[in-house]
């Protein structure tokens, strides 16, 4: 298949009527899938309500079929046709923190949507993302999008139109280039059905965040162990990998340095992941700088694209300093945990 793409201005003025817009909404209406940019990551987006258009997007990104679709809407009271009712808790949270990275798992009734969408659970994940070309293709095209994160399972999730090409082009309808994303990790996902709201998923929202609105909140306690079962299917696959072994390590960046030296002496290729503050310091074949310590919101922008770096790099082996699980900190160290597949190398053992 060929994969049309097209670039979209995102200034919202320009978004009404225009033909950009409508071309992904006519493709989405006539249940093909196409990709487009979502405030958090690229999305790759079908007719929700549609077996034949979620089947297309397992198949593109050879996602396994237990793993539930969020659903995109660009109006709340989209969510009236397919949720069974909104408790008080997810009505604060959509009035603090939509549009934006913050995805409801609330109770479904029955519905038109696809029951591939939901990989047959009683829940659905629903989000409004804050992005001028996502909801305008959304409220052109009127209908319940699912979109998980446009790369092939297992990749790093896309932050550019690029990224979304390198892994699904000839596989997909179209790609809508609007530039890239800005937070970079994929939106938090919070169970609304449990006694207390739950954590499935660190990302775009903070816990300290949703707190400050909702009171306690807690965090599946499967995403700390290794062996456990999240109750997010997605959760339990490694995800996010570069095809190197990265490990993270705990301690000083001389430590960080002597296990590269130690690599490269060995004949390797080393690739250290550093920050602004610290790549000076290093001396590796390859050093790649994922945005500033001091701001970890441009950690999270440029992590995906970091770790994709990597693989064109052709490095052996990455080592990867860590990060202070504060805001943000959560998912950027949950999504570098997942990409270590749980790897860490500590300087002080005990
Ligand atoms: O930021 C985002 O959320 C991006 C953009 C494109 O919107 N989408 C995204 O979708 O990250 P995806 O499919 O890559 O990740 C969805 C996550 C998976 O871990 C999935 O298991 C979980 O949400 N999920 C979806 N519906 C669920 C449900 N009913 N119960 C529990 N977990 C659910
Ligand atoms: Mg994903």
């Amino acid at each position: 298949m060929e994969t049309k793409r097209w670039t979209v201005d995102n200034a919202v003025e320009k978004l009404i009527n225009n033909p950009q817009i409508k071309l992904a909404a006519q493709l989405l209406a006539e249940n093909e899938v196409v990709a487009f940019p979502t405030e958090t990551v690229y999305g790759l987006g079908g007719n929700a309500e549609n077996d034949g258009a979620v089947a297309k997007i397992f198949l593109a990104k050879g996602r396994p079929s237990d793993n539930p679709l969020i659903i995109h809407i660009a109006e709340r009271e989209k969510m009236a046709s397919f949720v069974e009712e909104i408790p008080r808790v997810a009505d604060r949270l959509m009035d603090a923190f939509w549009p934006g990275p913050l995805t409801l798992i609330l109770q479904k009734k029955k519905s038109a949507l696809s029951e591939k969408a939901t990989a047959g659970l009683e829940t659905v994940g629903v989000r409004m993302p804050d992005h001028p070309v996502a909801l305008a293709i959304l409220k052109e095209c009127g209908l319940p999008i699912a979109a998980p994160s446009a790369n092939s399972s297992g990749k790093p999730s896309p932050t550019t139109a690029a990224h979304v090409a390198a892994d699904l082009s000839g596989k997909i309808a179209g790609i809508v280039d609007g530039g890239p994303t800005g937070v970079g990790v994929e939106s938090t996902v919070l169970d609304c059905t449990s006694e207390v709201p739950t954590i499935l998923r660190p990302g775009g929202i903070t816990r300290e965040q949703l707190e400050s609105v909702i009171g306690s909140v807690e965090v599946d306690p499967a995403l700390s162990a290794e062996d456990a079962n999240p109750k997010a299917p997605g959760m339990k696959y490694r995800h996010y990998a570069p095809e190197a072994p990265l490990y993270l390590v705990a301690g000083s960046r001389e430590y960080l340095q002597q296990l590269a030296t130690q690599q490269m002496e060995e004949g390797k290729r080393a690739g250290i992941l550093a920050t602004e503050e610290s790549a000076g310091f290093y001396k590796a074949d390859v050093v790649i700088a994922c945005g500033k310590r001091d701001s970890l919101d441009t950690v999270a922008a440029s992590l995906y694209d970091t770790l994709r770096m990597f693989n064109e790099s052709e490095a052996d082996v990455i080592f990867s300093e860590m990060f202070p699980e504060v805001g943000v900190g959560h998912a950027i160290m949950n999504r570098l945990m997942k990409a270590a597949g749980n790897k860490v190398i500590f300087e002080h053992e005990n």
